[in-house]
């Protein structure tokens, strides 16, 4: 197949955000949705302790809105802040009406009611979720609705390559009008034109050796914006989760936040608790305290890990509020109810992103950038947990308002070349992208982790500039595959890191660099980091 196929909407990426927004557009819209791998692959699977909305009326959309700005490191955008808390209610329902089934309080007086769990940062029991496996549940329903659909085209196991732009093709009105997708199953890039297209391809952290994090989440929708000429925002503030599951043979297991939550104490080796010398919240201080506060003891001691104990908890609610990390610590040789789990730090989430304004709109006419991609200005320089699920349901709402405003313009038909590989050749040395592939995960956990130095950034710095430039010459004389393809975006973005940690000067949030170890109030702003060639944008 090698010709132009034609859509209204395309849609890279079928995560919460990508999915939701595909079924929040009006059913006569004809939608392509892409994904990198099965349609369910993606962070949003993996979700655990589930979507933060204010439904106890005990609460108050001003306290989530509070809590939200103290962890964001007074970097979040209030009016933003403000907009996804009022909007979390309504998200919730209708994730119910889609046929999510979030857990029920049987405990509470109102059996009707859901239950509510606790995590960091939060002053309130505010987090929906479905035992310890939320994502499961709203990602297999989406699958299941999106299915049902007539005009949604879905494109499994297609890589997005690079998105194309009217500027590519010569033309002065610079917009986006589509993407060179590879099949990974035939090897052939397809080329897709649509009169909008929306990024929703999820996070970056596969940039770090240790993550949470699926295969997928290469950052590949932030490095395909910044080479259209899309601004990217706050990209040092990537966030490690303070509790990953640490035994050789579970690649990513997350333990979650909802543990601690529900009272489990992270120990030391000798069995001591420590986290209460580091912060009056104690284990449900924010997380990027929390994650510190490991990474501070474990080379103290010289420890490979720490531990999480919850076996204080009767084993009956153990089972039945975490039945997945049970099962799978089990099969690993631990037992919750009995024993702490072995836990380390592990790059987790993507704060910074493509730039979009409250309608999702990115610097680049006819391209939108939804969920874990996109900065919105929520999350400031550290993610509330269970924030995230939340802002992708709440701006794939208002991308898909913003879009079918869109689509009422004639559709533009530009001549659209297809994908030339004429002056490609086979790959000659595989061995370079693996080997690639490792040296940059490694180097960015030794020297863009959890702590910085200015000395650890420039070292960064010179080996990612080096990689680069081997990675944009291997590009260009041999044929696609789908690891280069990740590589050459992880490479991007880990240059996009190291840039916007090297010019925050001071600690904040996220971004903690020993050098610099307090906040500065001068620079309390956005890092905005601007491509070649950009040029601000003027309408829609
Ligand atoms: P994703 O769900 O990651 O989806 C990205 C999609 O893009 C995938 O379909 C992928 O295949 C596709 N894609 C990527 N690149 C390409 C490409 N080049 N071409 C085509 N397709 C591409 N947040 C919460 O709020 N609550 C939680 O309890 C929670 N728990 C978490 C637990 C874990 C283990 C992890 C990893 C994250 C957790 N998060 C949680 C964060 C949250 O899950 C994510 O931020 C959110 O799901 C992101 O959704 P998304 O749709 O933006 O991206
Ligand atoms: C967790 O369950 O600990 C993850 C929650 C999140 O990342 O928001």
């Amino acid at each position: 197949m090698n010709n132009i196929l034609r859509y209204d909407v395309l849609i890279l990426g079928s995560g919460a955000a990508g999915l939701s927004l595909a079924l929040k557009l009006r059913s006569d819209i004809a939608v392509a949705v892409v994904s990198k791998g099965a349609l369910l692959e993606g962070n949003t699977y993996y979700a655990q302790g589930g979507i933060s909305a204010v439904l106890d009326p005990k609460d108050s959309v001003d306290s989530h809105i509070q809590d939200t700005l103290r962890v964001g490191g007074a970097l979040c955008d209030p009016e933003v802040v403000r907009l996804v808390a009022e909007h979390g209610p309504r998200e919730i329902h209708w994730l119910l009406r889609q046929g999510v089934r979030f857990t029920r309080d049987t405990q509470g007086q109102d059996p009707s009611s859901y239950h509510l769990t606790r995590e960091g940062g939060h002053s309130h029991r505010r987090v929906v979720h479905t035992a310890d496996a939320t994502g499961k549940e709203i990602a297999g329903t989406l699958d299941r609705r999106i299915r049902e659909r007539d005009k949604v085209h879905l494109y499994e196991d297609h890589n997005a390559v690079d998105l194309i732009t009217t500027r590519k093709l010569g033309l002065e009105d610079n917009r986006c009008i589509g993407a060179y997708v590879l099949d990974r199953r035939s090897g052939r890039v397809v080329t897709l034109v649509a009169r909008c297209v929306v990024l929703a391809t999820g996070g970056a952290s596969k940039v770090y050796l240790y993550t949470s994090n699926p295969d997928v989440a290469t950052g590949d929708g932030i490095a395909m914006a910044w080479r259209a000429g899309c601004r990217v925002a706050n990209m040092e503030f990537m966030q490690f989760h303070p509790t990953c599951l640490y035994h050789s043979a579970a690649k990513s297991f997350l333990i979650s936040e909802a543990l601690r939550g529900e009272g489990a104490r992270l120990l030391l080796p000798n069995g001591e608790r420590f986290m209460p010398r580091f912060d009056e919240r104690a284990e449900l201080a924010p997380r990027d305290i929390v994650a510190r506060a490991i990474d501070h003891e474990m080379k103290r001691l010289g420890s490979e890990c720490l531990y999480l104990d919850i076996s204080h908890r009767p084993g009956a609610f153990i089972e039945q509020h975490f039945p997945t990390i049970h099962v799978r610590c089990l099969e690993l040789g631990v037992d919750i109810t009995r024993e702490p789990i072995p836990v380390v730090p592990a790059a987790h989430y993507t704060c910074g992103g493509i730039l979009v304004d409250r309608q999702a709109h990115t610097d680049l006419p006819g391209l939108y950038a939804v969920g874990e991609v996109a900065c919105t200005g929520l999350h400031g320089a550290n993610r509330m947990a269970s924030n995230s699920l939340l802002e992708c349901l709440v701006y794939s709402e208002l991308a898909a308002r913003a879009i079918e405003a869109h689509m009422t313009r004639p559709a533009p038909e530009p001549e659209v070349p297809l994908w030339d590989e004429s002056r490609v050749t086979e790959p000659d040395e595989e061995i370079v992208v693996a080997h690639n592939w490792d040296e940059l995960r490694r180097f960015m956990w030794d020297y863009v982790g959890i702590v910085r130095t200015n000395k650890r950034l420039r070292r960064a710095k010179r080996r990612v500039d080096l990689l680069r430039q081997e990675i944009i010459e291997y590009y260009s004389n041999f044929r696609v595959g789908n690891d280069l393809l990740e590589l050459r975006n992880l490479v991007e973005v880990a240059d996009l890191i190291i840039r916007s940690a090297q010019s925050r000067c001071e600690s904040r949030g996220l971004h903690y660099n020993l050098d610099f170890p307090d906040a500065d109030p001068s620079q309390r702003i956005p890092t905005i980091l601007i491509p070649a060639g950009y040029r601000p944008r003027c309408g829609v």
